[in-house]
C-alpha cells in the first residue's frame, strides 16, 4: 500500500510517499481503509525530532495522527464495530500510521463518524477537536458565565476551541490577524483582538482561564490577564510535571525533568497567583463520539482550510508549516 514515511529525523526531505506492507489486524483491533487524514503541527514536530524526549519511533515509520475511513476487517474480541462502518480516530501516540491507504487501530480510540459528513471533514476532527474538549472542559472546567481567553483562535485547534467554549456557555475572547478575524467572529468569538496591531493585555483582565495555542511571549503575557486562582492551559509551550504523570503515564524521573524545564514558566505564573498546566492530549473513542454528536446536532462545524490529494501531501505539509492555516488541512486517499 502507499504510505507517507519518514526515514529519519529532519526537514521535509526525510519524508516521502512509498510502498509499504499492509498492517495486520490483531485482537481488539480494526483494519481501516483510510479515506482521509488530517495534518497537525505535531506531525512535523515529530519528524523534526522535537518530541523524542516524550516518544521515540522505530524508523522508518508511517506518519500521520488522525484519520477517517471505512472498517475493512475486525480482529477477535472487537464488539462495537463491523466491516463497512464509517469511523474516525486520533491514532495512539506511540503508533502514528494515518498517512496510508490502510491503518490498524485499537477499538477504544475509534468512534463512528457523524452522519452526513464526508471523510475529509471527519478526518479534520479527532486531534484538534479532542485537544480543545480536554483543555476547556476537563482542565479549565468552563461553564456558563466563565470567561476564557484563547490566543490563536483561527488555526486548527482554535476553530474547534471557540465553538466548544461557546457550547460550554463561556464568554470567549481570542486573537487573530486581519486574515482570521472574519472566521473567528463567525464561529462565535465574543471579543476579537488583532494580535498584529494590538496588545491583548490592554483589553483583557480577570478572565477565569486561558487556553494558549501560541506559547512563547504570548503565554507569559497571558498570566497577567487571569484572575488569581485561575489556570492557564497551554498546548504550545513547555511540559510540566503533570504532563509526565497524568498525560503520559510516566514516572517521577520525567516529571522531575519537566519540573526543571518548566520552572521559569511556573514561577512567572505564580507571581500572578495563576496555575500553569501543559496538556498533552490523549486519544479517546468515547470523547470523539461526543464530538460526533455535537457535529450531528449542528453545534460544532469542522473548519477546513484546504483538502489536498494524497499524492500532494508534501504540498499540504508546506502549507501547514507556513503556520498560516485557517482551520485544518486534510489529505484524501
Ligand atoms: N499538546 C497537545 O496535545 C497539542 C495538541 C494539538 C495542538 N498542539 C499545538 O498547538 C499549537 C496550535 O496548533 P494548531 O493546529 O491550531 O496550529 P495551526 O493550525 O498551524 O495554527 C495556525 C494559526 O495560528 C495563527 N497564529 C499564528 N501566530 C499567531 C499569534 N501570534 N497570535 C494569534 N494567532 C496566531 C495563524 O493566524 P494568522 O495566519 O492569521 O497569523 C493561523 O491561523 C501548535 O503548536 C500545536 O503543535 C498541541
Amino acid at each position: 500500500m502507499r504510505a507517507y514515511v519518514m526515514s529519519r529525523y529532519g526537514g521535509p526531505e526525510v519524508a516521502g510517499l512509498t510502498d509499504v506492507p499492509m498492517p495486520k489486524v490483531g485482537p481488539g483491533q480494526l483494519l481501516v481503509r483510510v479515506r482521509a487524514a488530517g495534518l497537525n503541527p505535531v506531525d512535523f514536530k515529530i519528524r523534526e525530532g522535537k518530541l523524542r524526549i516524550i516518544q521515540r519511533y522505530r524508523l522508518p515509520a508511517v506518519m500521520g495522527n488522525e484519520l477517517a475511513g471505512e472498517v475493512e476487517a475486525v480482529g477477535d474480541d472487537v464488539t462495537r464495530f463491523a466491516p463497512g462502518d464509517r469511523v474516525f480516530a486520533r491514532v495512539p501516540k506511540e503508533a502514528m500510521g494515518a498517512f496510508a491507504e490502510y491503518a490498524v487501530l485499537p477499538e477504544d480510540v475509534v468512534a463512528r463518524m457523524p452522519d452526513d459528513v464526508d471523510f475529509a471533514m471527519a478526518a479534520a476532527v479527532p486531534l484538534a477537536g479532542l485537544t480543545a474538549l480536554q483543555a476547556l472542559r476537563d482542565e479549565l472546567h468552563l461553564g456558563p458565565d466563565s470567561r476564557v481567553f484563547i490566543p490563536g483562535g483561527a488555526g486548527g485547534v482554535g476553530t474547534f476551541a471557540i465553538q466548544i467554549a461557546k457550547w460550554l456557555g463561556a464568554h470567549v475572547a481570542t486573537t487573530a490577524s486581519q486574515r482570521g478575524r472574519g472566521l473567528v467572529e463567525r464561529l462565535g468569538a465574543d471579543q476579537v483582538i488583532g494580535y498584529t496591531t494590538e496588545r491583548f493585555q490592554d483589553h483583557l483582565h480577570d478572565v477565569d482561564g486561558v487556553f494558549d495555542l501560541i506559547g512563547a511571549e504570548t503565554l507569559v503575557d497571558s498570566f497577567a490577564v487571569v484572575k488569581p486562582g485561575g489556570t492557564v492551559v497551554s498546548v504550545a509551550a513547555l511540559p510540566e510535571p503533570q504532563t509526565a504523570l497524568k498525560d503520559l503515564g510516566r514516572g517521577r524521573r520525567l516529571a522531575a525533568l519537566f519540573w526543571l524545564i518548566s520552572f521559569p514558566l511556573r514561577k512567572a505564573a505564580r507571581r500572578h497567583g495563576v496555575r500553569y498546566r501543559f496538556l498533552f492530549m490523549h486519544p479517546s473513542g468515547t470523547e470523539l463520539a461526543e464530538l460526533a454528536g455535537l457535529i450531528q446536532d449542528g453545534k460544532l462545524t469542522p473548519i477546513i482550510d484546504k483538502v489536498y490529494p494524497f499524492d500532494r501531501i508534501a504540498d499540504a505539509f508546506t502549507h501547514l508549516e507556513s503556520g498560516r492555516a485557517k482551520g485544518k488541512i486534510v489529505v484524501t486517499m
